[in-house]
């Protein structure tokens, strides 16, 4: 939870509209450092390049609250951009990560936030991952949720 380590920009930007999400919601493994970023990714369906909004600021608003209050008693923003965090969440579906986030924090009292405050922190997550707010919301529905990928934004094109 702590390496400073950040993966090269290998990450692709994606949203893959099929669902990925593959009944692997809840492993609590840590991740397989050795894997590469690339593999992280599971080509199962369309690979858009992404500049996709899949919350809006609001969301991102009320989740960096939620974090501030609740979050950040514990935990550093690191702790969900690190190079850690990204291989074992890039490439999952945010319902997923959701889940994990419902069903186990606070780690002193899960599951004590409303559907909301959860969702929000997903929301505030996204942001803090780099990802752009959009004019739509993020809906805190499992078919939604599992619709959409984790995926980080394309680095800058190289000259
Ligand atoms: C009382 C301390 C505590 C609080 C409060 C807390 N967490 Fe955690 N959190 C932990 C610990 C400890 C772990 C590591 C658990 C593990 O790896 O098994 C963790 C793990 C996580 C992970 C998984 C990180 C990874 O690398 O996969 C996420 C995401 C997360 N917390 C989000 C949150 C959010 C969002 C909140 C606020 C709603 C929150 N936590 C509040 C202690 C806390």
């Amino acid at each position: 939870m702590n390496t400073r380590h950040y993966l090269p920009s290998a990450f692709l930007a994606t949203v893959i509209a099929a669902s990925v999400f593959g009944g692997s919601r809840m492993s609590a493994q840590r991740p397989l450092s050795a894997r590469s970023a690339a593999t992280t990714l599971r080509p199962s369906g369309r690979l858009v390049v992404d500049t996709a909004k899949l919350y809006t600021e609001a969301q991102a608003t009320d989740g960096a609250t939620v974090w501030t209050n609740t979050c950040a008693g514990c935990h550093e923003a690191k702790d969900v951009t690190s190079a850690d965090f990204r291989t074992k969440w890039v490439g999952r579906s945010l319902f997923a990560l959701y889940e994990q986030i419902r069903t186990t924090m606070p780690d002193d009292a899960p599951g004590t936030l409303t559907a909301e405050q959860y969702l929000h922190s997903v929301a505030y997550i996204l942001k803090l991952n780099g990802l752009p707010a959009g004019e739509t919301k993020l809906v805190a529905d499992s078919a939604s949720l599992s619709a959409l990928t984790f995926a980080l934004p394309a680095p800058p094109a190289t000259p």
